[in-house]
């Protein structure tokens, strides 16, 4: 594995020391896990041919901002009354990673974009760290709103959300899907197991649908540095689903 600089201070950050040969061996890629949601609809623009393009691209555009207007306007559930502004997601809106979290904290509520606080700087670490940028991926959160004193998303706050969250993941259609983080993976795998079950290997939204990878949220991270080294082994078992 080649690393360039970038990557090589994220991992310094991270707290991971990487040797590297000049074969390295492939990472081993473990066997992947279907289950239960079901694989989002939606066509891929990226595929679409020149002359169908810009039409195709203006349609995308319209729906994001149609799906924006309503999640800014969205009276769904009571963190509407708390919430100091909606906290929509941020990127490349045609990006390959989508990386998905829980839910806007404090700096996040005041700001209006996902993962701006000191998790999120962990994050841009991790995600540097295999070849990504914040500004090449794209970030969203279960919920659009903060939960007030940070405490867990209630069952029907997420359900209340899922929709928005399941027009962005058809609106970017990307190749992967990081859930960072126990709130993310539940919610989306829709199972309760806890992420050391569920981290390390690759799970579908449905048999042959999307793939997404589990791994443990930057804030946990944060107090938990010795667990960083198997969350670099989820980002790295991430980046070899790329095509
Ligand atoms: N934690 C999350 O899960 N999402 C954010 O946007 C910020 C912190």
């Amino acid at each position: 594995m080649h690393l360039d600089r970038l990557q090589r201070r994220a991992l310094d950050a991270m707290g991971i020391q990487v040797w590297e040969s000049v074969a390295a061996p492939a990472a081993d890629v473990p066997a992947v896990e279907p289950a239960g949601a079901p694989a989002p609809a939606g066509t891929d623009a990226r595929q679409a041919p020149v002359a169908a393009r810009s039409g195709a691209a203006r349609q995308a555009a319209g729906a994001w901002e149609a799906l924006e207007a309503e999640v800014r306007h969205c009276t769904r559930c009571a963190l509407a009354a708390s919430r100091t502004q909606t906290v929509f997601g941020v990127g490349n809106r045609d990006a390959d990673w989508m990386v998905i979290g829980e839910a806007p904290g404090a700096e996040e509520d005041r700001q209006g974009e996902p993962f701006v606080g000191r998790a999120g700087q962990l994050l841009n670490q991790m995600l540097r760290a295999v070849g990504q940028s914040r500004e090449q991926v794209y970030i969203a959160n279960i919920l659009k709103c903060r939960p007030p004193n940070n405490r867990d998303p209630k069952p029907e706050e997420i359900a209340a959300c899922r929709d928005y969250l399941q027009r962005q993941i058809e609106l970017v259609s990307p190749q992967l899907l990081l859930a960072v983080g126990r709130i993310a993976a539940q919610a989306l795998l829709q199972t309760d197991a806890p992420v050391g079950r569920l981290r390390g290997r690759v799970h579908r939204l449905a048999p042959g649908g999307l793939p997404l990878v589990v791994t443990y949220h930057p804030a946990y991270l944060l107090r938990s540095p010795a667990q960083k080294r198997k969350a670099w082994e989820d980002l790295r078992l991430a980046r070899s689903l790329l095509r």
